[in-house]
C-alpha cells in the first residue's frame, strides 16, 4: 500500500480570483514509512491532507491510493475507500459529543461492518496504547484537549489503516507525551507496513521519522517526490 500525489494543484475560491492551495505538488509516501510534512502556516499543509484524503478533488493532478487512481471513483467508492483504507487525524479532534472514548472508536469498526465484540477489545488495547485506560468511559467534554487528541489518534488507527494522514497530533501534548504518541505512530507504521504523512510543527520529531517534505507558498520545496 502506497500513497502516490502527483502533480496535485488545488485553488480555493478568494473573492474573484482564485487563492492557488497547492501548486503542483508530487508526493509520493511508501509503506512502512512516516514522511513529515512541515512548513509556515498557511503553505498548504492541510490542503495536502485533505487532498490525500480524497475529501477534496484537486483542480489538477492525481491521487493514487494503493494502485487505484480515485479520481475515476464515485462518492460511494470514495466513502468506502476511507472507512477501510485511511485513517484521519485532523487538527480539530471532532469527536461526537454524546459518546464516551471507547464508543468513539468502536462506531468506526461499525461504520466498517466488524464484529462489535472484537472491536470493544481492539478500541480498549488502542486507549491503552496512547494512556487513556482510565478515561475508555468518558465523553469529551469529561476530556482535557490533550486527551481527546489521544482518543482522535486511537480513533484513526481502529480500521488498521493502510494510509495513515495525520494533522499536528502533539499540538495540545506536553513534550513527554508528545514523544510517546509519535513512537506509537511510528511504530505502527513500520510494523504494519502503513503509509504515513505527519504533518508536525515540531522540529524535534523530524529526527524519528523516515523522510521530510517541505512545503512552502503551496509548493513542495525539498524532500519525497519534490524533484529538486
Ligand atoms: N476552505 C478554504 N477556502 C479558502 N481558502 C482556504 C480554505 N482552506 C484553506 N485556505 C487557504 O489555503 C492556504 C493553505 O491553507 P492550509 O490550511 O492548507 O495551511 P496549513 O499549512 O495547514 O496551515 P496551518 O499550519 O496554519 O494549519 C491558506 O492560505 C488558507 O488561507
Ligand atoms: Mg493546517
Amino acid at each position: 500500500m502506497s500513497l502516490e500525489l502527483t502533480d496535485v494543484t488545488l485553488t480555493y475560491p478568494d473573492g474573484d480570483a482564485r487563492l492557488t492551495a497547492l501548486d503542483a505538488v508530487s508526493l509520493t509516501v511508501p509503506a512502512g514509512r512516516v514522511t513529515a510534512v512541515v512548513g509556515p502556516s498557511g503553505s498548504g499543509k492541510s490542503s495536502l491532507l485533505a487532498v490525500a484524503a480524497t475529501l477534496i478533488r484537486p483542480d489538477r493532478g492525481r491521487v493514487v491510493i494503493d494502485g487505484t487512481d480515485t479520481a475515476g471513483l464515485g462518492r460511494g467508492e470514495l466513502t468506502t475507500l476511507r472507512r477501510s483504507t485511511i485513517g484521519t487525524v485532523f487538527q480539530q479532534p471532532n469527536l461526537l459529543p454524546s459518546l464516551t472514548a471507547v464508543e468513539q472508536l468502536q462506531v468506526m469498526a461499525h461504520l466498517d461492518g466488524r464484529s462489535p465484540r472484537t472491536a470493544r477489545s481492539r478500541a480498549q488495547e488502542l486507549l491503552a496504547a496512547v494512556g487513556l485506560t482510565e478515561q475508555a468511559d468518558r465523553r469529551p467534554h469529561q476530556l482535557s484537549g490533550g486527551q481527546r487528541q489521544r482518543v482522535n489518534i486511537a480513533r484513526a488507527l481502529m480500521n488498521e489503516p493502510a494510509v495513515l494522514l495525520v494533522d499536528e497530533p502533539t499540538s495540545a501534548l506536553d513534550h513527554e507525551r508528545g514523544a510517546a504518541v509519535l513512537g506509537l505512530l511510528t511504530d505502527l507504521t513500520h510494523q504494519r507496513g502503513t503509509a504515513t504523512v505527519l504533518v508536525t510543527h515540531d522540529r524535534s520529531h523530524l529526527a524519528s521519522v523516515d523522510a521530510v517534505a517541505e512545503v512552502q507558498d503551496g509548493r513542495l520545496t525539498s524532500g519525497a517526490g519534490a524533484g529538486v
